[in-house]
């Protein structure tokens, strides 16, 4: 299967789906890694594994539309069977997640439905929360709304702040996220609407 992976940062989690790919775990490969910024090191990453990188600025488009249908256009050339939303800090267009509708994972800090959007961890903090976690859910036009495939859950401890619970939260996202593109890439895993599937099961 071909993956294409979108990041805007440091990518440990394009890293973990890397070495899962290496080691034989995920029957795929990363055909491209795109960036919406330049200079991050999940670039570098992608050079040191031999992985073409495209840089797609945002900034050079005047609007969301045309940034989107460019990077549609982009994604395309790579004839991806699976696009993977690591650590993507942008809001997709709703044509751009209808084109890839079934074949769009994303990873979220938090365990969805709860703390949607930004800054996770502060705010379960905020709340008192004694639990935290990641997502994985496949990407539909609600943000950080579509059905969750797996989650993990960390603990949160008196005293913690929010660096420490992002690190613990991070751990669970590289067990994760590699396991859920293994399911895909076996083709167990399925999107109908807004349910996810694991061979034929709903989640
Ligand atoms: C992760 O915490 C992910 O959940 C969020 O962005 C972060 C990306 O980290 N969407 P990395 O770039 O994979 O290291």
């Amino acid at each position: 299967k071909s993956i294409v992976v979108l990041i805007s940062g440091s990518g440990s989690n394009l890293q973990a789906i890397i070495d899962a790919c290496a080691a034989g775990f995920i029957a795929g490969r990363i055909s491209a890694v795109i960036s919406n910024k330049t200079g991050v090191f999940g670039l570098q990453r992608a050079a040191e594994a031999d992985i073409p990188a495209v840089v797609l600025d945002h900034k050079a488009y005047p609007d969301r539309q045309s940034y989107d249908a460019a990077l549609l256009q982009s994604i395309d050339s790579f004839q991806p069977d699976l696009v993977v939303l690591a650590g993507f800090m942008r809001i997709l267009t709703p044509e751009f997640v209808g084109h890839y509708q079934g074949r769009l994972l994303n990873i979220h800090p938090s365990l969805l439905p709860k703390y949607q959007g930004l800054h996770t961890h502060q705010r379960a903090l905020d709340a008192g929360d004694t639990q935290h976690g990641c997502s994985v859910h496949f990407v539909t036009a609600e943000l950080d709304g579509g059905p969750v495939v797996l989650q993990a859950k960390v603990p949160i401890f008196a005293g913690d702040d929010a660096t420490e619970i992002a690190g613990r939260v991070h751990d669970q996202e590289h067990r994760i996220y590699p396991l859920v593109v293994r399911w895909f890439c076996q083709g167990r895993l399925q999107q109908q609407a807004d349910k996810a599937l694991l061979d034929g099961q709903i989640l």
